[in-house]
This record gives C-alpha cells, sequence and structure tokens, in this order.
C-alpha cells in the first residue's frame, strides 16, 4: 500500500523521540536519586529490558507491516533496531563502569568464564555487526549476504532470552513473558517461509 510520503513525514522524528523516552526517564530517575538500595544493579537491569524491548519490537515490525499492509512500520525498523543497539551499548558500558569499575582484567575474565556475560555479549556483538551493516550503502554493496546476516537478529534474541534466564533463575515470569513474544515471532517467520 503506497503511502504519501508528505503524510508520514512526522514519522520518523516521533518514533525517535518516543525512543529516547525511556533514557530520559532514566536520567530522571538518576537525578532525582530514585533507583533504589542498589543503583547501580538498577541501571544493569533497566538498560537491559529495555535493550530486550527495542529488540522484540524491531522484530515485530515487518509482520506488522504484513498484517496491516502499512509500509510505516518498515520505514522505521532501521532506526528502531539501531535503538536496540543504543540501549545495548549503554547497558554494557553501565556493567563495565558501575558493576566493575573498568578493571579490564576483571572484565575479561568475566567475559570470558561467567556464561550469561558471554551469552549477553554474544548478542552485543551481533547487534554490532547489524549496526555497522545497517546503511543502504552496505545493503547495495553486501547483496544477498546482508539479508543472511541480518537474520542474525534472531539469533541475537534467543541468546537474550538465555542471558535472561539465565540471570533470573527461579522466578522465570519475565523471561516466559519475552520469550513467549519472541516464540510467536520465530513462528509466524517459519510459517511465512512455510507457505511462500
Ligand atoms: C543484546 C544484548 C543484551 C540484552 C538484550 C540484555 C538483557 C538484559 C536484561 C533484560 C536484563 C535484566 C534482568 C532482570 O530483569 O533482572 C539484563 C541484566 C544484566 N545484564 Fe544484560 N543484556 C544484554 C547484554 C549484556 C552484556 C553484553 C552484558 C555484559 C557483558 C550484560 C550484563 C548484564 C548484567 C550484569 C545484568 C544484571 C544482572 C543482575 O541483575 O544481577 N548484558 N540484561
Amino acid at each position: 500500500m503506497a503511502q504519501n510520503p508528505a503524510r508520514t513525514g512526522w514519522l520518523k522524528p516521533a518514533v525517535f523521540s518516543a525512543s529516547l523516552i525511556p533514557l530520559v526517564w532514566l536520567i530522571w530517575r538518576i537525578a532525582a536519586d530514585d533507583l533504589g538500595p542498589d543503583p547501580a544493579q538498577e541501571l544493569a537491569i533497566a538498560t537491559g529490558e529495555w535493550t530486550l524491548r527495542f529488540l522484540l519490537i524491531t522484530l515485530s515490525l515487518t509482520p506488522l507491516r504484513h498484517i496491516s499492509g502499512q509500509l510505516a512500520f518498515v520505514r522505521v525498523r532501521r532506526m528502531v533496531g539501531l535503538f536496540a543497539l543504543f540501549y545495548a551499548s549503554i547497558h554494557f558500558t553501565v556493567w563495565m563502569s558501575l558493576l566493575l569499575g573498568f578493571r579490564w582484567f576483571a572484565i575479561g575474565e568475566e567475559l570470558l568464564e561467567r556464561p550469561y556475560i558471554t551469552i549477553g555479549f554474544l548478542a552485543l556483538l551481533i547487534l554490532i555487526a547489524l549496526g555497522v551493516t545497517s546503511p543502504k550503502v552496505m545493503v547495495r554493496r553486501m547483496g544477498k549476504n546482508w539479508k543472511r546476516l541480518h537474520r542474525l537478529v534472531y539469533l541475537a534474541a534467543i541468546l537474550a532470552i538465555i542471558h535472561l534466564i539465565w540471570i533470573l533463575r527461579t522466578d522465570l515470569s519475565e523471561a516466559v513473558l519475552y520469550g513467549s513474544v519472541l516464540a510467536i515471532l520465530l513462528g509466524y517467520r517459519f510459517w511465512r517461509r512455510i507457505l511462500s
């Protein structure tokens, strides 16, 4: 369904501004000293959750476009995906700085020896690779390999859910919620593949 660009000119600025709300909210909570007894851990949890939410929103945009016929959903896909990388980078920086005080040896040790950290880091590396190759010029240059590489976004989301399960251990309700959304999105993708 073709859409008049003049009518959707507001779309990207609106999505961009909305995507910054979690960051503004976090800065507000820091300024108001409203992060609870362990601010560093609270920041790690909040930024991790926003990374996962943005990842899942990114994955839902193509199905929403198929279901609704609205091109608007795919027009903002790259931007929303880059916001997932943006929040992941803050999450990683919080971990390196506030939780590990930039102690490089400890950082290296944790990356190698703590499975939930290794898994989170692999997910981050995938998001970086997708972010670096996201400009239009890369899409053109990489041809078919671009699509192949960008399918890894599903692997990043699976790794993120494993990371979350590993952290939560006992009360898995949050992981079940996010995991179910991912399962529906993966199921939809397989179903489309079978039909095509
Ligand atoms: C795509 C990448 C990632 C996603 C989607 C993600 C997601 C999450 C989520 C949702 C949480 C909150 C868990 C909760 O509710 O308690 C979390 C916590 C955490 N993540 Fe990540 N994460 C990612 C990458 C990383 C990386 C690269 C690191 C470090 C190398 C990391 C370290 C942590 C730590 C330390 C916590 C807090 C654990 C605790 O509560 O003790 N994450 N992450």
